[in-house]
């Protein structure tokens, strides 16, 4: 690894197993060990266990587990190095040089992996290819289709591949390292796809990052065989089409469960689709999904193992921005073979027709609940508003009140009253949530103004603050405030010097993300900005909100009732006055 052994060493010595948990994860003692909610998955009672022994966890729900360093990676979202830099700055240790062999053999990785794909695409027109080319016409790929994708063929040979990179000069060390060849207990390199149909895997800037290989036959191995990961190629986060999907402009994406179903749906223009590698999805690739979708139709197979990955999958997006809904498929197991049997068309109707991630749950919940029995339904009920809480559109909550009303026979004041508490309920328990996660950021916690009630009442600082973080989220918004701002409005030197780059990058045609714009930013504005979006998390900030904010900029005269540079204590002076007068 990059990274000389005897730092890792002198950083896992300085930084214990249970500190570094405990500060993500209420951890309770059973003896030699600890315990806790896992904070990789949704639980109710505890199955994630920290060994002090080992300086190890691991979670019996999820399965997810390692040591310090994956664990701060993990919860952070972090890439290996960041993460040894993340630790190693908690325990004032020096940073570990940027490794510029690690680099380097990054870009080495990605001219291979390109190399690849065109040896593979290549050898589907050779002699040797014949028998590949007959299967993709078996299973009705168009050239179209083949070339779209890039497939290709590995030939059955076990040195195809590795001589053709060892002509371009790429050494057996890099080959392995790519995942493209594997060294025999003799020593020798030799091809890892052999024999296959192969997938090039490419992720959104265009870079070849990995490959799937189908084998054709019954035998020789397993049905799919996907590269491990590789300094540039991690496994559960990658997604197969998703360079397509993102440029199909569309706001919908189709979830599938295999290469073949994606492929299948280009082919039958639904350019949305894409799929995960083999792997259950996670919460990284659930993010970078909401990250280019509004939607997202989960079309997995209909076996019972694909309805538990559903069920999974909706679990691990309701925590994203993204609103799902659910395919059901009768008569075919997968999209592929749907589409074949029935057409292109009857599949958009099964998309048309998708059951809402909220119909689902609610059905999952008709069937445990008897509504016959008086508990029985007062448990239904309950339960469901519990959920309806959840979902932010009034409208669509007083339509389920109905229906409730209708399947239940009971009034639907009394439901919606029953959903008032619900609502109560979350309201008070995401409440004390936050508190004590601002509890751990120390005073910068207790400023807490809901902007909706305060008005113009509210200092300038924090109209700016919000500005800039409504046009980080949203970039369309950017026209409303530069038609009526210019950088002079902004009175606070952190949310001036961020317009300034915003539009800047703006002017250059950048689509201006919070990392993007960080780059150009200091610490301190970073990290009240990154502040500003987390208290925003669950708020959408309407063109309307937006607008009070600029008019609270442009209507009180520069320098009243403004907080100048602004120290959180003073901040957390002027927030408890507020308070105050409200009483
Ligand atoms: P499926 O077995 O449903 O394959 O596995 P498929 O995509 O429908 O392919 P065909 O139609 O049989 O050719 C779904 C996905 O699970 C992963 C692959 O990503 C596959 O697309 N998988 C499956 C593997 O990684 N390895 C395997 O051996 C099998
Ligand atoms: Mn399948």
């Amino acid at each position: 690894m990059a990274i000389p052994a005897h730092y890792i060493q002198e950083l896992l010595q300085r930084n214990n197993v249970y500190d570094v948990i405990s500060s993500h994860v209420h951890l309770k003692r059973h003896g030699r060990i600890y315990k806790g909610l896992c904070p990789f998955h949704s639980e109710k009672t505890p199955s994630f266990t920290v060994y002090p022994d080992t300086q190890s966890y691991y979670c019996f729900g999820c399965g997810a587990g390692g040591d310090i360093i994956s664990f701060t990676k993990e919860i952070n979202g972090l890439t290996y190095v960041e993460a040894v830099k993340a630790l190693a700055q908690q325990s004032g240790m020096p940073l570990p040089d940027e490794d510029d062999k690690l680099s380097r053999l990054k870009s080495r990785i990605y001219e291979m992996n390109k190399l690849a794909a065109r040896y593979f695409h290549a050898n589907l027109n050779s002699e040797k290819g014949k028998n590949a080319r007959i299967y993709l016409r078996q299973r009705q790929l168009s050239d179209k289709t083949i070339v779209n994708f890039g497939i290709g063929y590995a030939t059955d040979d076990w040195q195809g591949l590795c001589s053709h990179l060892k002509l371009k000069g790429y050494t057996e060390e890099e080959m392995v390292s790519a995942y493209l060849a594997a060294r025999s207990s003799k020593g020798n390199v030799y091809d890892i796809f052999r024999d296959r149909i192969i997938f090039p895997i490419i992720d959104l800037r265009g870079n070849v990052i990995a490959f799937g290989g189908r084998r054709m036959g019954d035998e020789g191995g397993p049905k799919y065989l996907n590269s491990g990961d590789t300094p540039v190629f991690k496994k559960s986060n990658g997604l197969f089409a998703m360079n397509i999907a993102k440029k199909s402009g569309k706001d919908t994406f189709i979830l599938a469960e295999g290469y073949m179903d994606v492929i299948s749906l280009h082919q039958a223009g639904f350019n949305n689709a894409l799929a995960t590698l083999g792997t259950a999805l996670t919460s990284q690739q659930a993010k970078l999904i909401a990250d280019y979708a509004k939607n997202v139709v989960i079309a997995y197979d209909s076996d019972e193992a694909g309805q538990k990955a559903t069920r999974r999958a909706m679990d691990i997006f309701s925590k994203e921005d993204v609103s799902v809904n659910v395919l059901q498929m009768d008569g075919a197991k997968d999209p592929d073979e749907y589409i074949k049997k029935f057409g292109r068309d009857k599949f958009e109707m099964l998309i048309e027709k998708a059951n809402s991630a909220l119909d689902f749950e609610i059905l999952k919940l008709r069937r445990q609940c008897d509504i016959k029995d008086t508990q029985g339904r007062i448990d239904y009920l309950t339960k469901v508003c519990d959920i309806l809480a959840k979902i932010p559109s009034p409208i669509l909550q007083d339509v389920y009140c109905s229906r409730l009303a209708n399947e239940t026979g009971a009034d639907k004041s009394s439901i919606k009253l029953q959903l008032e508490q619900s609502k109560n309920k979350l309201y008070r328990s995401n409440n004390a949530k936050r508190s004590r996660e601002l509890l751990k950021e120390g005073i910068a916690g207790s400023i807490k103004v809901d902007y909706r009630q305060q008005g113009n009442t509210l200092p300038k600082v924090f109209a700016q603050q919000q500005i800039i973080s409504a046009l980080i989220r949203d970039n369309e918004l950017f026209t409303q405030v530069d038609s009526q701002l210019t950088e002079d409005d902004f009175t606070d030197a952190n949310m001036k010097n961020a317009f300034v780059e915003y539009k800047k990058l703006k002017a250059d045609g950048q689509e201006v993300s919070y990392a993007l714009l960080c780059h150009y930013l200091e610490q301190e504005a970073r990290q009240i900005l990154a502040k500003i979006n987390a208290d925003n998390a669950d708020i959408i900030i309407t063109a309307g909100d937006l607008q009070m904010h600029i008019n609270n900029l442009k209507s009180a005269p520069k320098g009243q009732n403004e907080i100048k540079n602004t120290s959180k204590e003073d901040l957390a002076k002027w927030v408890e006055s507020l308070k105050e007068k409200k009483k």
